[in-house]
């Protein structure tokens, strides 16, 4: 049974339509979408289970899963992007988007994912700029990324929706720290 949290915000809910005419749901994730982060994981390649979580393991384990699934829809959210599978396999989550809190109050981290086979056709813009505008109604000014140095995707697309005042590369990986900037025609792809 689908329970939805009472604090859920329902405006974050809609269809997008991506570059090549399909439809993806995105909605504000629900702690029962735990197990499908699970196989959403499994389906992901070594080298984008990486960028994202820089590590690689077997599988996602069932804690992580549900601490990733069960947010404040405040301080933490993360909104996910769903569309039916293949042959009946069900609603399957192909993206994420999140924040989590830092140690300064107005400062998130931010990080994203987007299933191999539905990466370039605009769905991590849609996530990029859905998470920082959601962060950003909820009084979230600056937002920290850690990105491995070579992820250009990545850090062209901050660079693209944020301001970035700070960035330095450690081993390999660069943290971004930058403010979401207005909304623009060519931000809005
Ligand atoms: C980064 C990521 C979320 C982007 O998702 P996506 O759905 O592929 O993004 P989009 O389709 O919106 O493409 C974003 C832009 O990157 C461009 N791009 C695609 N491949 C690229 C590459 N190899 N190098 C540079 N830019 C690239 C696209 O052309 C697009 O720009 P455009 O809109 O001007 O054409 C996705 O690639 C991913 O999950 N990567 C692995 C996890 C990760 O790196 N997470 C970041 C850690 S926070």
């Amino acid at each position: 049974m689908t329970t939805t949290p009472a604090d859920y915000p329902r405006d974050l809910v809609h269809d997008a339509k991506l570059r090549d005419g399909s439809y993806v749901h995105i909605r504000p994730i629900r702690p029962e979408d735990a197990p499908r982060l699970q196989e959403l994981y499994g389906r992901l390649s070594r080298e984008t289970a990486y960028h994202r979580f820089f590590t690689v393991m077997k599988r996602l384990p069932p804690d992580w899963a549900q601490i990733l699934a069960t947010v404040n829809y405040r301080r933490r959210l993360a909104l996910v992007a769903e569309h039916e599978g293949a042959s009946g396999a069900g609603v399957e989550i192909i993206g994420v988007g999140r924040y989590e809190p830092t140690d300064e109050p107005d400062t998130v981290e931010v990080a994203f994912v987007v299933q191999d086979d539905w990466q370039n056709r605009g769905l991590g813009t849609i996530l990029v700029r859905d998470v920082l505008a959601a962060a950003a109604a909820r009084g979230m000014r600056r937002f920290r990324a850690y990105v491995l140095s070579d992820n250009r995707r990545m850090l062209d697309l901050i660079t693209r929706f944020g301001d970035v005042h700070e960035r330095k590369t450690d081993q390999g990986v660069t943290e971004l720290l930058f403010t979401r900037r207005a909304e623009r025609a060519g931000a809005t792809r």
